[in-house]
C-alpha cells in the first residue's frame, strides 16, 4: 500500500437513473447500486468489469457530476454529497476527469493553449497573462507536447498527442484525484505504453491519486496498485492488484482472468476455468440475491435468497460471494 490515509470514502453510493421503457412506464437504472470503498491517497485504484457494468458512472458519481441517489462521498474527511455550487467548486478542482475518447473531449473549435488555459481561468489560477502563458507553456512540456504547437488545433494531432491534450488539461488546475476512463481504450496498441508512462510520470510528481477504469485486465494489472472488480453496478472483489492475479476468489473475477492468457503454466493450473455465458442482466430489473447468480457455475440456492456481503477475508482482500473459498 502506498499510503494509508483515505483521500476518498465512498459509502453506500447508489446511481439510479430514471427512464421510460419500450411500453412507455418508468422505470430505474440501477447503474450504481450499494458501493462502499476507499481509495487511498497516492495509490492508482483499477475499475474492472464488463460493458454496462457501471464502472464510469462510479467515477462520474464520485466526481459529484450526478446528484447522488443515495450514500456519502467524503473527500479528504470532508462530506461532499451535499454540497452545492460555491462550495462545491474548490472540489472540482480537486477531482478531474480523463475521457476514454480524445477525439469527442476536445472542443475542435479551441486551440490547445485555449484548452488548456480555459481550465487555469475556471479556477483563476493565472496572475497575468505571462503567468497564464508561462503556465501553459510548462504543462504542455511536461506532458510532453511541443510547446510551438499550442496554436495549433485538436484535429491536427494524432490521437496519443490529444490524449496528452486531455491530461495538462486535467492536471493544469492542480488536482489530488483524477479518474482516468479508459484513458488508452482508443488509442493505437503501440503507443498505449507511452501514455500510461504519462500518467505514472505526473503521478509521481504531482503526487495523484487514480482512479483507473478499464476492460483490460492486462493493462490494469501493471498499472494500479489495487483491482475492484465491478459486476451490475457493485463491487465482487477488490484487492491488492497481485493478488487479484494470483488468487482470484469471486467467479466472476476467475471468469474475466480466463479470458486473458496466463503466461506462467503453474499459474494457469491453479485457474478456475470458467467461461461466461450469456450477457450481462439489465440493470433495471437485476437478479434477486447475488447479481452474478444467473451466469455462476457454482449457484445454490441462498444466492437467489440473499445479498452476500462485500466482506474482508483477511490482508484487505474483500470478496462478495456466499462460498468463498469453497469453489
Ligand atoms: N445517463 C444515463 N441514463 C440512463 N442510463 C444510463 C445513463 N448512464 C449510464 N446508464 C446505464 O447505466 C449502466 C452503467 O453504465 P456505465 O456507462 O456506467 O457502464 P460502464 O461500465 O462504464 O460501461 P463501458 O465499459 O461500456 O464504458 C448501463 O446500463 C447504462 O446503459
Ligand atoms: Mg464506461
Amino acid at each position: 500500500m502506498v499510503n494509508s490515509e483515505v483521500l476518498l470514502e465512498v459509502n453506500n453510493l447508489k446511481q439510479y437513473f430514471h427512464i421510460r421503457n419500450n411500453l412507455g412506464e418508468k422505470a430505474s437504472v440501477k447503474a450504481v447500486d450499494d458501493v462502499t470503498f476507499n481509495i487511498y491517497r497516492g495509490e492508482t485504484l483499477g475499475l474492472v468489469g464488463e460493458s454496462g457494468s457501471g464502472k464510469t458512472t462510479l467515477g462520474r458519481s464520485i466526481l459529484r457530476i450526478y446528484d447522488l441517489t443515495d450514500g456519502r462521498i467524503k473527500f479528504s474527511g470532508v462530506d461532499i454529497t451535499k454540497l452545492r455550487k460555491d462550495k462545491l467548486l474548490p472540489y472540482r478542482k480537486k477531482m478531474q476527469y480523463i475521457f476514454q475518447d480524445p477525439y469527442a473531449s476536445l472542443d475542435p473549435r479551441m486551440t490547445v493553449s485555449d484548452i488548456v488555459g480555459e481550465a487555469l481561468d475556471i479556477h483563476k489560477l493565472a496572475s497575468s497573462k505571462k503567468d497564464r502563458e508561462d503556465k501553459i507553456r510548462d504543462l504542455l512540456k511536461l506532458v510532453g507536447l511541443n510547446t510551438e504547437h499550442s496554436s495549433r488545433y485538436p484535429h491536427e494531432f494524432s490521437g496519443g498527442q490529444r490524449q496528452r491534450i486531455g491530461i495538462a488539461r486535467a492536471i493544469a488546475v492542480e488536482p489530488e484525484f483524477i479518474v482516468c476512463d479508459e484513458p488508452v481504450s482508443a488509442l493505437d496498441v503501440s503507443i498505449r505504453a507511452q501514455i500510461i508512462n504519462t500518467l505514472e510520470e505526473m503521478q509521481e510528481r504531482l503526487n495523484l491519486t487514480y482512479l483507473f477504469i478499464s476492460h483490460d485486465l492486462g493493462v490494469v494489472r501493471h498499472t494500479c496498485d489495487r483491482v475492484g472488480v465491478m459486476y451490475l453496478g457493485h463491487f465482487v472483489e477488490l484487492v491488492e492488484s497481485e493478488e487479484l492475479y494470483k488468487n482470484p476468489l469471486h467467479p466472476y473475477t476467475q471468469a474475466l482472468l480466463t479470458a486473458i492468457p496466463e503466461p506462467n503454466p503453474e499459474m494457469a493450473k491453479k485457474r478456475n476455468r470458467i467461461i461466461l455465458k450469456g450477457e450481462i442482466p439489465s440493470p433495471v430489473n437485476p437478479p434477486s440475491g447475488c447479481k452474478f447468480r444467473t451466469r455462476c457455475p457454482f449457484a445454490k440456492d441462498l444466492c437467489s435468497q440473499q445479498i452476500p456481503e462485500f466482506k474482508d477475508q483477511g490482508n484487505g482482500h474483500y470478496v462478495a460471494c456466499h462460498f468463498t473459498g469453497k469453489i
